[in-house]
């Protein structure tokens, strides 16, 4: 092994790009890198993109404005673009920002430790080729470094949706799925370094449909089941999913598999069937109801979380009141709203654009209901009994975190577990975005 390097990873976007960037690591690790909290030392600086929304694209090129900036001090420092602009923009990115080095797709990381070297010898190193090939397979031999007690572990990529808004299908692929017993390999080897509770991930993680050990196409419910068994693996949970891909067997999980946990994030986007229609969304506000009762009715304390879409082409007034309607009736726990931007390419981006100022004024109302929804939620949780996976020290002395089995987070008081382990507490307060409880 060369010698030591230093890496910054800065991570935009989704709980994708945090399971990436996290195999990115691993994969420079064997070019002799460790990774570093700052860029300032760093030898290679690494922006793990997200091009869902305009802002999101935007700020990778002022980011990569600043980071040029540190090659003045050191011109041996390498500056690599990954994830979806890396993908969407390719050789563009080195054309608008000539510091960078490297520009590496999501498909592609696997072949980092190459590029790498390559950018070394001064030359440039782009690689957003298409198809998946098996990276995760490439990847199977990293180091056996100690992990924190919750970890992703991605199950399918791509999309074959299409959204009219969105940019997935086109920057992340169509959908695939990784075999069955790759990730129950995957899953022992996390459980083997301290992993208890693991987050299934997938753009669309429900349509999953990996080949099974008997060689037929298995379902996530099926891949659920077969996860219950790993030893030592106490919490699974999966995210995102589609409406339309929740099966029965899905919802039976929800009712009978231990393991599985009460929280289920169900994207709607919006509550007016004439503008989920015009998103191609292929479910009505009214499907969605019904599927969420019949959730409810498999696991009534599960926990509701969704994304809103506001301001999307030709919404009105009445259009977003269906979605605060909808809202209303669902009771979320957690829900993430978005201002509709306009993604070139995409089949809405063609239509007529709701006014900015109409967009932002929805999204305020929209979020202060959603604030409301959590608020009474998290109160409601004062009372009652909940197991929490214990992640850290809190910040007083002898206090621990953790997340409930509802992905809320607890702090205790004079707790005596250690990090990886399950705690029963009671809820005593909620204050403000976390709860605290008392160990019992
Ligand atoms: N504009 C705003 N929000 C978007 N999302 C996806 N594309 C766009 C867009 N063009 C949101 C959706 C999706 C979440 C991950 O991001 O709500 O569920
Ligand atoms: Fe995008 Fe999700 Fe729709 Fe797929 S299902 S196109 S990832 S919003």
């Amino acid at each position: 092994m060369s010698e030591t390097k230093k890496l910054f990873i800065k991570t935009y976007g989704c709980q994708m790009n945090v399971y990436d960037s996290e195999r990115m690591s691993e994969a420079l690790g064997a070019s002799g890198y460790v990774e570093t909290k700052t860029p300032d030392d760093a030898d290679m600086i690494l922006l793990n993109t997200c091009h869902i929304r305009e802002k999101a694209a935007e700020k990778v090129y002022s980011e990569l404005g600043r980071m040029k900036a540190f090659k003045a001090n050191k011109p041996d420092l390498k500056i690599g673009v990954a994830g979806c602009v890396a993908q969407a923009e390719g050789q563009e990115i080195m054309r608008r920002q000539p510091a960078v080095d490297l520009v590496v797709g999501p498909q592609s990381y696997h072949r980092l430790a190459e590029m790498e070297a390559k950018t070394r010898r001064g030359e440039k190193a782009l690689d957003t080729d298409f198809p998946l090939e098996d990276k995760f397979e490439a990847l199977k031999n990293r180091p056996k470094a100690r992990r924190a007690p919750a970890a992703f572990l991605t199950v399918q990529e791509g999309c074959d949706k299409f959204c009219a808004f969105c940019v997935v299908p086109y920057t992340r692929g169509a959908e695939v799925s990784r075999p069955v017993q790759r990730i129950v390999d995957e899953a022992k080897d996390l459980v083997e370094r301290g992993v208890r509770e693991i987050t299934l991930l997938g753009q669309n993680v429900n349509a999953y449909h990996g080949t099974g050990p008997d060689g037929n196409e298995w379902g996530l419910a099926q891949l659920i089941w077969e996860l219950d068994k790993v030893d030592g693996l106490a919490r699974i949970r999966f995210t995102t999913s589609h409406p339309n891909d929740m099966q029965d067997d899905l919802i039976d999980a929800h009712a009978h598999c231990a393991k599985l946990m009460p929280y289920l994030h169900l994207p709607v986007q919006s509550g007016s069937d004439r503008i989920l229609k015009r998103m191609n969304r292929s479910h009505t506000s009214d499907s969605y109801l019904r599927l969420i009762e019949r959730i409810r009715a498999a696991r009534p304390d599960i926990l509701m979380s969704g994304d809103f879409i506001v301001g999307f082409p030709e919404e009105t007034e009445e259009d977003f009141q269906a979605t605060l309607d909808l809202i209303e009736e669902v009771r979320y726990g957690y829900a993430y709203s978005f201002k509709y931007s306009t993604r070139p390419g995409t089949p809405a981006a063609e239509r007529a654009q709701v006014e900015d100022a109409v967009a932002s004024e929805r999204l305020q109302r929209l979020q202060a209901l959603i604030t409301r929804q959590q608020t009474e939620i998290q109160q409601g949780m004062v009372g009652r009994d909940v197991t929490v996976l214990v992640e850290k020290q809190g910040r007083d002395p002898g206090q621990m975190v953790g997340k409930s089995e509802y992905l809320h987070a607890v702090h205790i008081n004079d707790c005596t577990a250690q990090p990886g382990d399950l705690v029963n507490a009671r809820i005593t307060e909620a204050v403000r975005n976390s709860l605290a409880g008392a160990q019992i």
